[in-house]
């Protein structure tokens, strides 16, 4: 193996530069050849490829968003895609890839290894899940963001004693609420992994209100519902001086945390070494703090479990 290619895909995470920078460096180490690809699998069909060396990642690693793009790109599903990025790598000599995202770009990760060229999945994505990883590249940073958005909400929540809706993103999965929300010291956390009854928690914040408490905040996991309609409900029970606020995309930007830093590059020189032994259709992951690799059709099989503890450990600390 003399060149390896390395793309992110889908949507980006804080850290990703940190993962593109430890390939690079790593796999230069080793005597190899790096090359990028802009905008996840999109640019590998259409050949926007381009050599890295390793000046070209200095100034990378403190930066959010990914110097090499990203996209969504289902069309990489079908066959005909895929057979245009494998004529694409040939013409480039590029013998093994790295591919940084989250479950839809392991898809195209396992379809390239199958058409016998080795890939292998690092976790970006700041949703945190990714079956078989404790956590991605992007969580932790998108959590200390959810949780400074937080402290500053409960300023004003306690000027006016209200209650703040705070919708946190989270597609399918409650880990950036359940962190957030335990670190903010969330007055209750909604995430779609548990029920909930919005008169329960209506009788929750009048009670909180009755002890004392001057502000009031629930973290809403995307998933679940839009905050503006969860508030809307939650009026229904009473008058709570209720706000919503949508973190959004503010959550996915901004300089890693040096946890994700170092995440980042422990999985980005694995997936290297990897790849050196010639191994592929392989996801990494971090699992009580070693650095794994699972065939991603495991990760398939599987489902992401968020640590239900915390929103136990919440409810018994905001009563
Ligand atoms: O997959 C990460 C994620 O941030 C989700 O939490 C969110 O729902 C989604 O991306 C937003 O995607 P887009 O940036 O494409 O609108």
């Amino acid at each position: 193996m003399k060149r390896i290619g390395i793309l992110t895909s889908g949507g980006d995470a804080p850290g990703m530069n940190a993962a593109i920078r430890a390939v690079t460096r790593r796999a230069i180490d080793k005597g190899l050849e790096v090359f990028g690809i802009n905008y996840g699998y999109a640019g590998l069909v259409a050949g926007d490829i381009f050599q890295l060396t390793t000046a070209d990642v200095s100034d990378r690693i403190q930066r959010g968003g990914t110097f090499l793009h990203s996209a969504r790109y289902p069309e990489f599903a079908n066959v005909e895609g895929q057979l245009k990025g494998i004529e694409q790598l040939k013409k480039f000599g590029i013998d093994a890839l790295v591919v940084i995202g989250g479950d839809g770009s392991y898809h195209g990760a396992l379809r390239l290894t199958e058409h016998g060229y080795n890939a292998i999945g690092l976790p970006g994505t700041i949703d945190n899940d990714i079956p078989y990883t404790d956590f991605t590249i992007g969580f932790d940073t998108a959590v200390s963001t959810a949780v400074d958005a937080i402290d500053k909400l409960r300023d004003t929540a306690t000027s006016h004693e209200r209650t703040f809706v705070v919708e946190v993103m989270g597609r399918g999965a409650g880990d950036v609420a359940l962190w957030a929300g335990v670190a903010g010291g969330a007055q209750e956390i909604v995430v779609p992994e548990r029920d909930f009854d919005i008169k329960e928690i209506a009788k929750k914040v009048t009670e909180g209100r009755e002890k004392g408490n001057k502000n009031m905040i629930i973290v809403l996991a995307e998933g679940v519902m839009h905050a503006q309609d969860f508030m809307n409900e939650l009026d229904k029970y009473g008058d709570f001086q209720t706000r919503a606020t949508v973190l959004g995309h503010v959550q996915r930007g901004g300089s890693p945390t040096a946890r994700d830093r170092v995440l980042a590059s422990k999985m980005g020189a694995k997936a290297v070494d990897l790849l050196l032994e010639g191994k592929g259709g392989l996801a990494i992951g971090i699992e009580d703090n070693k650095i794994t690799s699972h065939d991603i059709l495991d990760l398939f099989d599987s489902k992401h479990k968020p640590d239900l503890s915390l929103y136990d450990l919440n409810e018994s600390l905001s009563r």
